[in-house]
């Protein structure tokens, strides 16, 4: 397939261009650079022995996506285009609303305008809020998110709902992404945020490279075994897979499709520490902190839908996450050269 990757020099978008270039299909990435780097872009083609097309546009810029769509056709999108981090989002929900729900209907206008069908959509664990009960599974009531972020994934889901709805030949795939992290075994691309990390791994990354000095762990106080928050670790190459099999499954023309993605198991923050000084032999210091505000004290999938319908399973372990993370991070101590 031709395949067209919103947000594509984005974390999980890199590394989703290499496994579909390795699956044998054609990718081209639009990204307007806010926080993707194009030299991940290229490595990620390098990765594969092959060459990712690359687009500076910006998906708000109608007749952006449309110059993206002159240099197709494409067979499918793949959007991960989009801001993701939970506490900006509490601070400037407008920015929020308009980025992450604009830029899609944008999008999602064009490719009925040019009759593109298949869609794979990056959806999110935190559409399940506090859930009713864990393993998480897609039958779990969807609840409304505790901040803006959150809530754009479940407009999102809901919008696209109502686009299937109103023209049945879209395909569309929604993937409920559990907790990504780790990076491509070669240490070439991985996770680059700016500021402070949200996410644990890049904070313990840093922290073992000696770009931070001490973790903080938010809090110890949670109602599970050892009182720190559980989640569901994912290897990013493992969820970039994921993306490859439910664009085959939009080949078949099912309509809407959901899964979670994740692989049923869940890490406590104390058991990852621990399995990055085992994987990696360095020492992480850190204190505990409050809690963060919005955090559930459990979350892990039951992967078995995705396993049933996409053939799909995750198999790199949280030493492997932690190994590789590291390798990415000591080769790359400041994240991404400038370009
Ligand atoms: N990383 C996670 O923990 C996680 C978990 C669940 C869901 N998701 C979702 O997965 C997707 C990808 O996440 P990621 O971690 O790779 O994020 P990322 O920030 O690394 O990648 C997103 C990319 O989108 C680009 N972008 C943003 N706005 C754009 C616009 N208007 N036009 C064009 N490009 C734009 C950015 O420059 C960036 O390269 C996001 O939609 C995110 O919400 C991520």
């Amino acid at each position: 397939m031709r395949v067209l990757l919103t947000g594509g020099a984005g974390y999980i978008g890199s590394h989703t261009a290499t496994e579909l270039l390795n699956a044998g299909h054609d990718v081209t990435v639009v990204d307007n650079l806010a926080n993707g780097s194009r030299v991940a872009v290229r490595r990620a083609g390098r990765l594969a022995n092959g060459v990712v097309a690359f687009h500076e546009d910006d998906l708000l810029d109608t007749r952006g996506i449309e110059r993206t769509f002159e240099a197709g056709p494409f067979d499918a999108v793949v959007h991960f285009a989009g801001l993701k981090a939970v506490g900006e989002s509490v601070a400037e929900p407008l920015r929020y609303y308009r980025i992450n729900l604009t830029s899609t209907m944008n999008l999602v206008e064009t490719m009925l305008a040019q009759g593109v069908r298949h869609l794979v959509f990056s959806s999110s664990a935190t559409v399940y809020g506090d859930p009713e009960r864990v393993p998480i599974d897609e039958t779990c009531a969807v609840h409304d998110a505790s901040n803006p972020y959150g809530r754009t994934k479940l407009f999102l889901e809901r919008i696209l709902e109502d686009v299937v709805r109103a023209h049945p030949d879209m395909n569309v795939a929604r993937l409920r992404y559990f907790n990504p992290a780790g990076a491509h075994p070669s240490g070439d691309i991985g996770e680059d945020p700016s500021g402070i990390p949200n996410n644990l791994l890049p904070y313990v990354t840093q922290v073992a490279v000696g770009r931070r000095e001490i973790l903080t762990v938010n809090g110890d106080d949670y109602p599970t075994p050892d009182g720190t928050c559980i989640r569901d670790y994912l290897h990013v190459t493992d969820l970039a897979r994921g993306h490859v099999a439910a664009l085959e499954k939009l080949a078949t023309h099912p309509g809407l499709v959901t899964y979670n993605l994740g692989t049923g198991r869940g890490q406590s923050v104390y058991e990852v520490i621990r399995a990055y000084e085992r994987a990696t032999g360095v020492e992480i210091p850190f204190r505990v902190g409050p809690r963060r505000a919005g955090d559930i004290p459990t979350s892990y999938t039951d992967p078995s839908l995705a396993e049933a319908e996409l053939g799909w399973r995750a198999e790199k372990t949280i030493e492997d996450i932690c190994r590789y993370a590291h390798e990415w991070q000591t080769r790359n101590p400041t994240g991404y050269p400038e370009d």
